[in-house]
């Protein structure tokens, strides 16, 4: 006979009546670093959150491949995704048997060779870095929404508008799940209006003029900008900040590596969420339909029973796979990041037209809102300039 959800490990809240709800707003990373470590002092790999409804956390190789294999169970209707407009729809939103369809319509047109054929447009647009010292932060949150701009829209995008549409996505809850009517009617405008030109004109062989042809595309186009950018900032943030760190990785062939470790460590998307469509047992417990059921690619990637030396900064380590559902910056199975292959062609473009930098100051912690990302600034500069300004 199973146990019940109430016997589950979970981490200490300091108002019982409130649950984790202030804990979750306030910190949420050492709240479930605390849960992991009960679930481990339990003997177990998964804990649970009083977030208002039941919510259950795991954190290991068995429950994230659950997890992310078993879509009729571990569902996306009623998820965290749903309280943010911005993720609210298309792909992201879909489930069995819709989402299969949905990506397979939409998996061509971000496939790596797709990507590769748009690396030279992406690299045009990215600007130089400044000759003085420069916020690492707010000049990759430039960098990658030019990029983009390239991707989706060869550079014919507002970028003001863009700018606009994505910045309340960065700021702390409650703020992102804000309904904006009209500011998603002016985005809407300005793709239907870059969709007609491409519809007219043609010859624009980029991500929006392929969305144009699938259904729902302006939805997707909308959703999967909002999915892209403060990722994808934030993992280039993370990856410039490191170069600067340790300037003996700042070459082309040591680039990916530098990329996967900073994922493992501060991966953007740091707890992905789901309901459950049913009762599930899980290792003698029994977790009740309707609950909110969570992987964390942050609690994964830092767990020393998967890591040596987790929480070092050691692009090395990936001379050897790592262990199966270990690492899950991108998520995992169907529901992989559709985004994958152009959030990776971005920052490796970035960096390879990169100077060498030397870090100034910065505050590098994470933090946790929609994505994971640096609190910042992340100051650095050229190393050559400051060769010769300090002597
Ligand atoms: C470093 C950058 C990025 C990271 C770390 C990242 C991370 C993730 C993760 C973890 C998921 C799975 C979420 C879950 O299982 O609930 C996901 C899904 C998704 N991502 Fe990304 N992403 C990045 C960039 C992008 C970009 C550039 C796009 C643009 C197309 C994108 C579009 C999407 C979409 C549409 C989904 C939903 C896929 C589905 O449900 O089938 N992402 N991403």
């Amino acid at each position: 006979m199973p146990s019940s959800f109430a016997a589950l490990p979970e981490p200490p809240c300091e108002v019982r009546a409130f649950g984790h709800l202030p804990e979750w707003g306030r910190a949420p990373l050492p709240l479930i670093e605390a849960g992991a470590e009960a679930a481990r002092r339990a003997g177990g790999d998964v804990f649970r959150l009083r977030l208002g409804l039941p919510a259950v956390v795991g954190f290991s190789p068995a429950w994230n491949r659950r997890l992310l294999s078993d879509l009729e169970t571990f569902v996306s209707a009623g998820s965290f995704s749903r309280v943010v407009p911005y993720l609210s729809g298309g792909v992201i939103l879909s489930d069995v048997p819709e989402h299969a369809g949905r990506r397979g319509v939409l998996n061509p047109g971000f496939g790596r060779r797709a990507v590769l054929a748009l690396q030279e447009r992406v690299r045009r647009a990215v600007p130089a870095v400044p000759e003085g010292p420069f916020d690492a932060l707010a000049w990759a949150d430039g960098a990658v929404l030019r990029a983009l701009n390239a991707a989706y829209f060869s550079g014919e995008a507002d970028e003001r508008l863009l700018h606009a549409f994505l910045a309340p996505l960065r700021r702390p809850f409650p703020v992102p799940a804000v309904p904006r009517p009209l500011l998603f009617r002016r985005m809407d405008g300005e793709l239907r209006r870059l969709m007609d030109l491409r519809a007219r004109e043609g010859g624009r062989d980029d991500l929006l003029g392929f969305l144009a042809g699938v259904p729902d595309g302006l939805l997707e186009a909308r959703v999967s900008l909002a999915a892209a950018h403060d990722t994808t900032t934030h993992a280039l943030a993370y990856a410039l900040w490191q170069l600067a760190l340790h300037p003996e990785w700042h070459r082309p062939e040591g680039h990916p590596w530098v990329l996967k470790e900073v994922l493992r460590l501060w991966p953007p998307g740091w707890m992905g969420s789901r309901r459950l469509a049913r009762d599930v047992d899980w290792q003698g417990v029994r977790l009740p339909g309707g609950a909110v059921a969570l992987y964390s690619p942050y609690l994964t990637g830092r767990d020393a029973a998967l890591w040596p030396d987790p929480l070092a900064f050691r692009p090395h380590r990936w001379a050897a796979p790592p262990p199966a559902w270990a690492y899950l910056p991108f998520g995992g199975g169907e529901r992989t990041c559709l985004g994958l292959h152009l959030a990776q062609s971005i920052i490796l473009t970035v960096l390879e037209g990169l100077p060498p930098l030397r870090a100034h100051w910065g505050d590098a912690r994470a933090r946790p809102g929609i994505t994971l990302g640096p609190a910042g600034p992340l100051v650095v500069q050229r190393r050559a300039q400051v060769s010769t300004a300090v002597p």
